[in-house]
């Protein structure tokens, strides 16, 4: 009964903080965001365009099919919209024996989209009222499957991208998911670091397995809702980036819709968790203050030290103002400088790691960055 109570007064709290930001969304400018004139125009069509004129020739054994998806929404709105949101558009180029079989671009067919567009909604299971799904689309488990962070269940695409249905991996996840999932070559598994825009005390690390199933599902302790966009891993470790762009209020109730903002309150800190650890194994290695989308390698070198390769903005979002249309600060491609580490780096203890993982490997590890 408590948490029926809970979650009445989280409901009525909510629809009052909806009500507030829709009322402040009306001072907002009224103008086009950049992020749909222009170059950038959204798609208004789907199209089914096969057997494609090749110019030059596609190399021989590179058949498969080739996606992307990005936001393209279906009726752009202009007060308070980011280009990080947005109904979700899936483009599909299949290739076989040197020939461009097919191009197709499909809307992901959420409540959204699907009202918009005056057809009926994607069917399968919903993880609260944001059904939008709009980053990314990925392989797992032999499916298709297209993502996003810190709300939606995930959508599973035929092959064609003629059908699309929700399903979070065969009812396997109870929770968000993320934009970037990533698969071990080694193991097949896939691992992800989600976080939930309504949920800012914990983010979790995710795992599922070759078949398509979740089979961890670990919380890690955060305070005040950070934003994590990507993950990585190493031989021993999940990687989790805990860095200063948190939930804000003051956005939300403004009318901003992409709540997350520079939050210098929050300090920033990347975490090593190993593998088969719980959130009380992970060591947090402070950092200066960056925000970083993207990780492109993680890696354990022969001395057993951590090691990220990232883009780093010195900050973003710093403005209420100013959600993702905003410059980042220009720092790509510099280091993420250690803060309060020993020269070593954080010390691991040895108890804390796998032990089938850490043969051959040094007790210490050292959260760098070298781009
Ligand atoms: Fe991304």
């Amino acid at each position: 009964m408590p948490n029926r109570i809970q979650a009445a007064f989280r409901a009525a709290a909510e629809a009052g903080v909806g009500f507030w930001a829709a009322c402040n969304r009306l001072r907002l400018p009224g103008t086009a965001n950049p992020f749909v004139v222009g170059v950038h125009e959204p798609m208004r069509a789907e199209l089914t365009l096969e057997n494609l004129p090749v110019t030059g020739a596609i190399p021989p054994g590179l058949d498969g099919l080739y996606l992307k998806m990005g936001a393209n929404p279906v009726r752009a709105a202009t007060r308070g919209h980011d280009w990080f949101l947005g109904d979700g558009m899936v483009h599909g180029l299949a290739i076989e024996a040197g020939k461009a079989l097919w191009y197709r671009n499909r809307w992901i067919g959420s409540r959204t989209a699907a009202a918009a567009l005056k057809r009926p909604a994607a069917p399968g299971p919903r993880r609260g009222g944001n059904d939008t799904v709009n980053t990314n689309v990925v392989a797992i488990g032999g499916r298709i499957f297209a993502v996003v962070e810190a709300g939606s269940f995930p959508v599973e695409l035929a092959w064609d991208l003629e059908a699309q249905r929700y399903n979070p991996f065969d009812g396997t996840l109870t929770g968000s998911f993320t934009g970037h999932p990533h698969r071990d070559p080694r193991t097949g598994e896939t691992h992800a670091i989600a976080y939930d825009g309504r949920v800012w005390d914990s983010v979790r690390h995710v795992v599922v397995a070759p078949t398509g199933q979740v089979v961890r599902d670990v919380a890690i302790p955060v305070a005040h809702g950070p934003c994590i966009h990507d993950c990585a891993f190493t031989a021993r470790f999940v990687i989790v980036l805990d860095l200063p762009v948190t939930f804000s209020f003051r956005a939300l109730l403004a009318g901003y819709r992409f709540p997350f903002r520079w939050n210098p309150r929050h300090g920033a800190r990347v975490g090593l968790l190993p593998r088969q650890g719980d959130g009380a194994d992970i060591l947090w290695c402070e950092v200066d203050p960056c925000f970083v989308f993207h990780i492109a390698n993680a890696y354990e070198d022969a001395d057993g030290r951590v090691i990220l390769d990232v883009i780093a903005y010195a900050t973003v979002f710093t403005a209420i103002g100013a959600g993702s249309t905003s410059r980042a600060a220009s720092n790509a491609g510099r280091s993420i400088p250690r803060r309060g580490v020993s020269r070593d780096g954080c010390s691991i203890p040895r108890r804390r790691s796998s032990p089938a993982s850490m043969s051959g490997a040094s007790g210490n590890a050292t959260a760098t960055s070298t781009r």
